[in-house]
């Protein structure tokens, strides 16, 4: 018995000397399996190739990854698409780099209710997958842990939007300026993105709901979509401003390219009165046209921060690295950006900044 045991207690500690062995060899070749990978592959879908706002971002990820490339040595391969507004071209494109064995996939929608194919392909391949800009249902978004969003909160435009008005509004001097008949109340037009777009729905109902409840009183004259677009914007103002020749006080659009749109039919049909005009995002253009008093303000949405959140995102999980410590997550999955005001007396520090 006694010798059996001694037996044991020998080869116990063989066992124990080979275990102790591999496991350092092991821990040998796994700290060589977590040593940086050589490359990296992330695919940017976007709904459309013809985006002002879309397209600012996509320049922000190729300059992020070029300058992360010469930092860490490491390949990134950046794929950028577009699917041409049209979700079946999208869910083709994903699947492509899905099979090209991408590490991220990084989706701007073309239908934000519509992510299942997407999803269901980059799950059962094992694909992170960061959507942007264009929010999917919250059902879609919890169905996995490596989903995420990254946008801003469209509540928040409409609320700073509806406070570049309210400010001018306030001021009696100003007042009297926009309300040119000077019956009280400002007839207004509204230039919708796209039907149901996240971005659309809140920016427009916030905005003039928050403007009444200043204690403001406004008339809509005309509610039109433009789909974010500045030909679409300025065809449907010349419509407005013919059918309202005397009345339009003000132009509140969605985004700036529908904003400038607007003052371009405006220009064209010589109004005759100046409404006040506000747009959203704070594009080269739209800078421009609020540094020269022709536009009346716009809100900041961060192309840049955006576009660099999601380039670290996607570079930390191809690298198998944590997210930066940098980014802060709304229940583990979501990153906004904050929106802010510019008007004329704050657009040089935009134009500085390089956004
Ligand atoms: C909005 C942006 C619009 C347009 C749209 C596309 O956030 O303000 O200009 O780019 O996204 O989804």
């Amino acid at each position: 018995m006694k010798k059996i045991r001694h037996y044991y207690s020998r080869s116990l500690i063989r066992l124990m000397a080979v275990t102790a062995v591999a496991a350092f060899l092991i821990a040998g070749c796994s700290s060589q399996n977590t040593a940086p990978a050589k490359e990296v592959k992330i695919a940017v879908l976007t709904y459309d190739e013809y985006d002002t706002f879309i397209n600012s971002m996509t320049k922000y990820m190729t300059r992020w990854s070029r300058q992360k490339e010469k930092e860490d040595g490491i390949r990134i391969t950046l794929d950028i698409v577009g699917a041409k507004k049209s979700q079946i071209t999208q869910n083709e494109q994903a699947r492509k780099f899905i099979t090209e064995k991408y590490d991220v996939l990084c989706v701007n929608l073309v239908d934000r209710t519509d992510a299942t194919v997407i999803i269901d392909r980059a799950m059962a391949a094992g694909t992170p997958v960061i959507f942007f800009n264009r929010e999917p249902v919250e059902e879609d978004l919890s169905r996995w842990d490596k989903l995420y969003y990254v946008g801003a909160i469209a509540r928040q435009s409409g609320e700073l939007q509806a406070k570049i008005i309210t400010d001018a509004l306030s001021d009696p001097e100003t007042f009297s300026k926009i309300d040119v008949n000077g019956n009280g109340t400002i007839q207004y037009v509204m230039l919708e993105g796209e039907a149901g777009h996240q971005d659309t729905l809140v920016r427009t109902n916030v905005c003039t709901s928050s403007i009444v409840n200043k204690g403001f009183s406004l008339e809509k004259l005309g509610d039109e979509y433009a789909n974010w677009d500045r030909d679409q914007a300025r065809a449907k103002m010349r419509e407005l401003a013919d059918r309202y020749p005397f009345q339009i006080e003000m132009v509140i659009a969605n985004n700036d390219d529908m904003a400038l749109g607007a003052m371009d039919a405006l220009e064209e049909c010589d109004y005759p009165l100046d409404p006040f005009v506000v747009g959203i995002n704070g594009t080269q253009d739209a800078l421009e046209a609020i540094r020269t008093m022709k536009l009346d303000g716009s809100v900041f949405n961060d192309a840049r921060g955006q576009g660099e959140t999601i380039m670290e995102m996607a570079y930390s999980l191809g690298t198998d690295r944590p997210f930066p410590k940098s980014i802060e997550f709304t229940f583990d999955k979501y990153v906004f950006t904050p929106y802010s005001i510019i008007t004329y007396d704050n657009v040089q520090r935009y134009i500085n900044a390089d956004n």
